[in-house]
């Protein structure tokens, strides 16, 4: 009575929507193999030795199944082997995919007894072990596919928006930056006119993605609160952005927390010379880094 599944990378706030809007990847992903038990035990195990926390209330898969099997009335338990591909602290939705994985799995064993909204609300447990926070800017786009906008999470409110067929390409720059850290330089406070260009760039981009507006999207895709803090963490950010647009990419920018970057493109050739370029980058930086040239799934 086991079950595996393949739970896909994120690149959650699409530069301007902090915290609000993520879109999910066709890859990478990690593997999350799944089985019940009919004892109230969460077992967690790495397939391929990479080194993962295994006391479940510290495991990003661990901790959303802990509140499913309380919700359960401990009638169940889960052991779960997690075969990770995609790196803690890359900005691709690490911690989600992990998280989101395990309690999709878990609920197909379940025969689907609880619905979509609950599993974003269990799998922000892990959340909250990665980042000290909950949000769900990955976890919803991991569960629901294409792009979602997260209106609220308490009470959880998500919307699912049409994705355009778009090419993704994300660099992951070999260092690791932990999302813990990416929040806590971050500045509480927003001047009221930053927030104007903010809003006014969410809601371009929303509405970019349902009238399939290639040039709103692309001017759309603007941050002036956060990238400007975290950009700063990742070698070659400014680069990367100026040439990809060069190159006819309708834009991008952070990944997450970072330190991955993402760009979106109409055509599968621009993604794949956007590709090159940060991989020229990259080499002269002296950096290592994987690069994917995807889709929105
Ligand atoms: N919205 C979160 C952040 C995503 O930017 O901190 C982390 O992957």
């Amino acid at each position: 009575n086991s079950i595996k599944v393949q739970a896909p990378g994120t690149v959650a706030n699409l530069v301007c929507g902090f915290d609000v809007l993520g879109l999910c990847l066709h890859e990478p992903y990690d593997i999350m193999e799944v089985q019940l038990l009919d004892e109230p035990v969460i077992k967690i195990q790495s397939a391929d030795g990479y080194p993962l926390p295994t006391d479940p209330q510290r495991n990003t898969a661990g901790a959303p199944l802990v509140e499913m099997v309380k919700e359960l009335d401990n009638s169940v338990g889960f052991e779960v082997i997690i075969h990770k591909h995609i790196k803690p602290g890359s900005g691709i939705g690490s911690s989600a995919a992990s998280a989101a994985g395990a309690v999709v799995a878990a609920n197909m064993l379940l025969e689907n007894k609880f619905s979509k909204e609950d599993l974003v609300r269990f799998a922000m447990f892990g959340e909250k072990v990665a980042s000290g926070v909950k949000h769900a800017d990955n976890i919803a786009p991991c569960i629901y596919g294409g792009i979602t906008l997260i209106r609220s999470i308490f009470p959880l409110d998500i919307v699912t928006i049409p994705a355009p067929d778009l090419y993704v390409t994300v660099v992951h720059p070999q260092i690791e930056v932990k999302t813990a850290d990416a929040r806590q330089i971050l500045r509480k406070e927003v001047l009221l006119k930053d927030a104007i260009k903010q809003w006014g760039n969410i809601a371009g981009l929303v509405a970019g993605f349902m009238k399939n507006d290639l040039d709103l999207i692309g001017r759309s895709l603007e941050d002036v609160i956060i990238e400007p803090v975290r950009s700063i963490l990742i070698p070659g950010f400014d680069e990367v952005k100026r040439k990809s647009k060069e190159a006819g990419a309708l834009g991008g920018g952070i990944s997450g927390s970072g330190p991955s970057i993402f760009m979106l493109s109409k055509e599968k050739s621009t993604a794949q010379a956007v590709a090159q370029l940060m991989n020229e980058i990259y080499d002269r930086i002296g950096l290592d880094r994987h690069t994917y040239v995807t889709k929105i799934n």
